[in-house]
């Protein structure tokens, strides 16, 4: 079955205004799906729509809104009433770095939100059409952080933690249904994100493009539950995985402050 028939007409992608979901919003487009491309910077989503109709013929619907919001599923729900949506990438979110006690409470809890609460209300509204139709995909991106617990970026690995469990679970509970679930854990990928949370990105070891970590993530839809792209990413997950807990969490951790150090001595 191709691509199209498999997962489209149409595909819904959150966090598309930039870095890896505006990269799978042109894969997608690129493969022939119609995309419903959401996020908050709607001048960005216009952009994106405008680029994608003239390069691929497709159909592209914007909806902005914000995921920190409590009720954001009903206008989401509400503009894909009328779409054939097979393929649901719930891949808005965002990081911050620091020590756990020094971070902002409403940040945290707009962090929450976006990478946890967001994904799981996403695949709880949409599983039932996808089973419905007995075949599709739903794609949540994760973080190579959700494999161990990372100091000075504890929350977001946390919630990236959520995010991988979730997703695994459901890849179990919907593959009888026909429907491919598969959790992406990128691991230093060449967007905004890191420079949003104060990390040189020059100082980051494997830098992967959106484009090749989009394009290799919709590939594997259909195989195992998580996917690692990049070969040091994969080998800094196993070392993180195998040595002892107490070892892999300290390793992380020096890792980890070693990038906000620098970083912060680059600036
Ligand atoms: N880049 C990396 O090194 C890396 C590594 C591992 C995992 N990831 C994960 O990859 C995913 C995509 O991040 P990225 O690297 O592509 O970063 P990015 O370029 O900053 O993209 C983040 C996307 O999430 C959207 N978003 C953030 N807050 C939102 C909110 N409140 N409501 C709606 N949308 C929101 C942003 O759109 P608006 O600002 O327009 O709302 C943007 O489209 C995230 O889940 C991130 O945690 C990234």
């Amino acid at each position: 079955m191709d691509f199209r028939k498999r997962f489209g007409p149409w595909a819904l992608v959150t966090g598309a205004s930039s870095g890896i979901g505006a990269a799978f919003a042109r894969e997608l487009a690129a493969h022939g799906l119609d995309v419903v491309v959401t996020a908050r910077r709607a001048d960005r989503l216009d952009q994106l729509a405008s680029e994608l109709r003239a390069a691929h013929g497709v159909r592209v619907e914007v909806v902005a809104l914000d995921l920190e919001r409590p009720d954001f599923i009903e206008p989401l729900v509400r503009a894909c009433a009328d779409k054939d949506v097979g393929l649901v990438v719930s891949n808005a979110g965002f990081g911050l770095k620091g020590e756990h006690h020094t971070l902002d409470g409403a940040r945290l809890t707009g962090m929450l939100n976006v990478n946890c609460h967001a994904p799981m209300l996403l695949a709880r509204a949409f599983a039932p059409r996808l089973i419905a139709r007995g075949r599709g995909g739903l794609l949540l991106t994760g973080s190579i952080e959700g494999f161990i617990g990372f100091p000075w970026s504890a929350a977001y690995a946390a919630t990236k933690a959520f995010v991988m469990t979730l997703g695994e679970a459901l890849w179990a509970e919907l593959r009888s249904h026909g429907v491919d679930v598969l959790v992406l854990a990128p691991g230093a990928t060449d967007t905004d994100a890191p420079t949003l949370q104060g990390i040189d990105k020059h100082q980051l070891a494997g830098l992967m493009p959106p484009a090749e970590v989009a394009r290799q993530a919709l590939a594997r839809l259909g195989g195992p539950p998580l996917f690692v792209p990049g070969w040091l990413n994969r080998a800094m997950v196993r070392f993180l995985t195998t040595v002892p807990r107490r070892m892999g969490v300290l390793a992380a951790g020096k890792g980890m402050r070693g990038a906000i150090r620098r970083s912060a001595r680059a600036t």
